[in-house]
């Protein structure tokens, strides 16, 4: 493999970066990567019909998710799956909620190429940016070359999603410092033990990055998720775990959004998913629980995001 093409894992301001040219690359073209995904990210013209970015489904103040159920892209057409929170993807990893895309790379192709979402192809969508003339700027600064390909563009937007992290929930602060609420310890015991939880949201992120059919499907979208594409029974209605951080921003819930509260999530939960899917996961089982450890577990999932920090905006360079 070329070395200058190689994908390479960094680190700046703490955040995980992606460089596709080389681990030597300069900090002056890292800082520029980031600049220009991030322009990009919010770019309009990315799109065939110029009216949809990637930001108009991933809302930053709604921690990059999307508040309607189906993400609505370019047609104006609701899609069936609801957008996820993007903090904390890793650099290779699966992506979407059936994990169709291996790395945050990979990921961009998906929605420039999708007619209903923003386009027909990388290349189209490299065309119409070559036209804005702050970019031929932007990509000499970030990758010493002012020819915009698909592999840049995908480049610059895949390190901008790496940087977007969310390390220092509420509860990690009161972990800290020793100041947790009595009713968050009891419904993070509560996650870890009896409501089973822990089992699939594990780790820093509150996931094992896995496939799982919990019967939200099988109540509502008959989605078959990562059954679909894999063709395997087994994972048939499977979906990725997402992350619980940044939960309170991000509602409605679940892949096709089927959820509008917490409440509703625990509901679900506590009614054992769907016990008529022959497929559900054995995990997933009625749980008992009294309305007041509900409610701790729901205090539990809420410390999970980051109250102190004011929503990401929209920048201005976004034309929105
Ligand atoms: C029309 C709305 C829409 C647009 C525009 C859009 N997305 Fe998405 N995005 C979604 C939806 C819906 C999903 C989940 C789809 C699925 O899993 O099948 C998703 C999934 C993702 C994921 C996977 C996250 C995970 O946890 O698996 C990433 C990363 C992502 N989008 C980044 C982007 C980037 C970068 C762009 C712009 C190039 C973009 N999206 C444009 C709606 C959109
Ligand atoms: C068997 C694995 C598994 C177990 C156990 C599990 N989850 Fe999940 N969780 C998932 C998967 C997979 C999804 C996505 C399902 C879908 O969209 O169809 C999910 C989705 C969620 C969501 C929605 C997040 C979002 O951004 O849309 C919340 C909240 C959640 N789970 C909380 C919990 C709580 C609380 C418990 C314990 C009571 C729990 N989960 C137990 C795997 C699991």
């Amino acid at each position: 493999m070329n070395a200058s093409k190689s994908l390479c894992l960094t680190t700046m301001f703490g955040s995980a970066l992606l460089c596709s040219t080389g681990c030597d690359s300069g900090a002056g073209h890292q800082a520029g990567q980031l600049e220009l995904g991030e322009s990009l990210f919010f770019e309009k013209a990315l799109s065939e019909k110029g009216n949809t970015a990637c930001a108009s489904c991933h809302r930053p103040e709604s921690s990059f998710a999307d508040r309607q159920r189906g993400s609505v892209g370019q047609n104006g057409k609701p899609g069936r799956r609801n957008a996820p929170v993007l903090f904390n993807r890793p650099a290779v990893g699966f992506e979407f909620w059936d994990g169709r895309a291996l790395s945050l790379i990979d990921q961009v192709a998906h929605p420039l190429a999708d007619p209903d979402e923003m386009g027909s192809s990388m290349e189209d969508a490299c065309r119409r940016i070559e036209r804005i003339p702050k970019y031929r700027t932007m990509f000499a600064q970030a990758f010493g070359t002012a020819r915009i390909t698909p592999e840049l563009v995908a480049t610059a937007i895949a390190t901008y999603v790496a940087s977007l992290q969310s390390y220092q929930s509420d509860y990690d602060r009161g972990r800290r410092t020793g100041s947790l609420l009595p009713r968050v310890l009891r419904g993070e015991k509560l996650f870890q033990g009896r409501a089973r939880c822990v089992l699939c949201h594990v780790g820093p992120n509150f996931t094992d990055e896995r496939f799982h059919n919990t019967g939200v499907s099988w109540k509502s979208s008959r989605d078959p998720g990562r059954g679909e594409w894999t063709g395997l029974q087994q994972e048939m209605r499977a979906f990725k775990t997402p992350t619980l951080r940044e939960l309170t921003r991000t509602a409605p819930y679940m892949h096709d959004g089927s959820f509008a509260s917490l409440d509703q999530v625990i509901d679900h939960y506590v009614g054992g998913g769907a016990p008529q899917d022959p497929r559900l996961d054995p995990v997933v089982r009625p749980i008992r629980l009294t309305l007041g450890e509900r409610r701790d577990l729901i205090e539990f999932l809420g410390s999970l995001s980051d109250s102190r920090r004011p929503p990401f905006q929209t920048p201005s360079l976004a034309g929105q």
